[in-house]
């Protein structure tokens, strides 16, 4: 047999590394039931059709897609706001608005792998479904924020625009849709100079390239400053300036419910997938380039997908990169002690009342261990501290002949003298 490896760009999580990913998953979930989202789990395949409508050019030819035994053209999903527009057109469709959506798990795209970019990875998802208010956009901005911060990330930032400004200048140029999301994937890919140079085979007036030449260079980190200097530029194409109006909305109520995040405001910043139509985002940490999480508005999507018309606002958190910032930053887990126990005889001849012990507090439904390796007490206890056991029962000579143990608090140090059914209660009467 030869040696398997896994399949280029998949990775094995050991102990350790599934720790950190659950980890945040968990602060994701928390974040969730914080701001109201409730959890949905769809399906990893769906039909490449639904995924690449709106995936935008280069997604769509990271796909893993194949065709299934009943010859169907499908595709491991790349994201989870295609699949959940889809829920929302159809199942959901007369569900009373808003929805608040979340919802995690692994996506697939055919990326080179290398730091922070996976062919397998994971997001938390959240989407606000129904609402065109700004106040929705402030939401998806303030959760991020909120996980970000909770997970103990320090001196982070958001990138924010709003497809709507470049976009409603190049409508206003008559240029089609098609050849609008060819110019916001140059712009994606920052390639500036193409972007021009594109703009101009288009036949874009002369006004319309020193337009996108002057927003291209407009960013900064005061918004109400970056918002004059863009109202400045777009003059006289209206679309672009209600577009602006929207994004001065978003970054007002910021700016005045004191939410509190470091930010630039950049008018040429565009994002790779086709569907945002309003205020898009991303995030970053200074010691990596790769962001966070990424997301935005997207008010045609479920309406394309046969939906009634409705406006929406989401997000995406790689998973894997949070925990990779985390360790760049050297952030601690913060971790409260399991409510564990690890059960250690110290005479050879209690290790059958050790058994019987261990028994009883898992008959009580407390996970227990019992000492199998023959170690001295302070190397077991060293072990236990180390996997987070929250405690350590000593099956003691003196304590024994009283028909009591020595239970041990590992988070507190303390340590009590008690019968195994005192201990039982005592562990199971401790909130967690
Ligand atoms: P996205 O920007 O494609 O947006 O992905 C969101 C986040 O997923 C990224 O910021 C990054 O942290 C993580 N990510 C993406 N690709 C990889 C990869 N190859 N390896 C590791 N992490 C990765 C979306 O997916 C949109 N669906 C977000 C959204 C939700 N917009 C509205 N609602």
């Amino acid at each position: 047999m030869p040696t398997f490896k896994t399949v280029r760009g998949m990775r094995d999580f050991l102990p350790e590394e599934a720790e950190k990913m659950r980890y945040v998953e968990e602060a994701a979930r928390e974040t969730a039931k914080l701001y109201g989202f409730e959890e949905i789990i769809t399906p990893v395949l769906e039909s490449y059709e639904l995924l690449s409508a709106k995936a935008g050019e280069e997604l769509r030819e990271r796909m893993y897609v194949f065709e299934d035994l009943g010859g169907r053209k499908i595709a491991l999903r790349p994201e989870f706001t295609a699949s959940i527009a889809r829920l929302v057109a159809t199942t959901l469709r007369n569900y009373p608005k808003p929805l608040r959506l979340f919802c995690v798990g692994s996506l697939y795209r055919y990326d080179e792998p290398q730091f922070g970019r996976y062919r397998e990875f994971w997001q938390s998802n959240y989407e606000l479904i129904g609402s065109d208010k700004p106040e929705a956009d402030v939401e998806i901005l303030a959760l991020t924020n909120h996980l970000v911060a909770s997970v103990g990330l320090k001196h982070y930032k958001f990138k924010i625009g709003h497809v709507g400004i470049i976009r409603g200048i190049l409508s206003q140029e008559g240029i089609k849709e098609e050849k609008q999301t060819h110019i916001m994937h140059l712009l994606d890919k920052k390639e500036w100079n193409q972007t021009l140079q594109t703009l101009k085979e288009f036949k874009a007036s002369r006004k319309c390239v020193k337009t996108l030449t002057q927003l291209i260079k407009t960013r900064g980190e005061n918004p109400a400053e970056v918002v004059k200097t863009i109202k400045r530029h777009v003059e006289g194409y209206e679309a672009a300036a209600t577009a602006l109006e929207n994004l001065n909305q978003i970054l007002c109520l910021v700016e005045e419910s004191k939410i509190g995040f470091d930010m630039t405001v950049e008018a040429g910043f565009a994002r790779g997938l086709d569907y945002y139509t309003g205020m898009i985002f991303e995030v970053f940490v200074p010691e990596m380039k790769i962001a966070i999480g990424g997301g935005g508005r997207y008010d045609k999507l479920i309406q394309l997908f046969g939906g009634e018309p409705t406006p929406a606002v989401g997000v995406a958190h790689g998973i894997d990169r949070i925990a990779l910032a985390m360790e760049k930053q050297k952030t601690p887990l913060k971790k409260p002690k399991e409510k564990k126990v690890l059960v250690i005889p110290l005479k050879e001849e209690l290790k059958t009342r050790a058994i019987g012990i261990a028994s009883a507090f898992r008959k009580a439904g407390i996970p227990t261990e019992i000492e199998v390796m023959g170690r001295t007490v302070s190397r077991a206890l060293q072990d236990a501290d180390r996997r987070n056991v929250g405690y350590a029962v000593l099956v003691a000579p003196k304590e024994m002949e009283k028909g009591k143990i020595i239970l041990k608090n590992l988070a507190k140090r303390e340590q009590q003298v008690l019968t195994v059914e005192e201990a039982i209660q005592s562990i199971l009467n401790v909130k967690t």
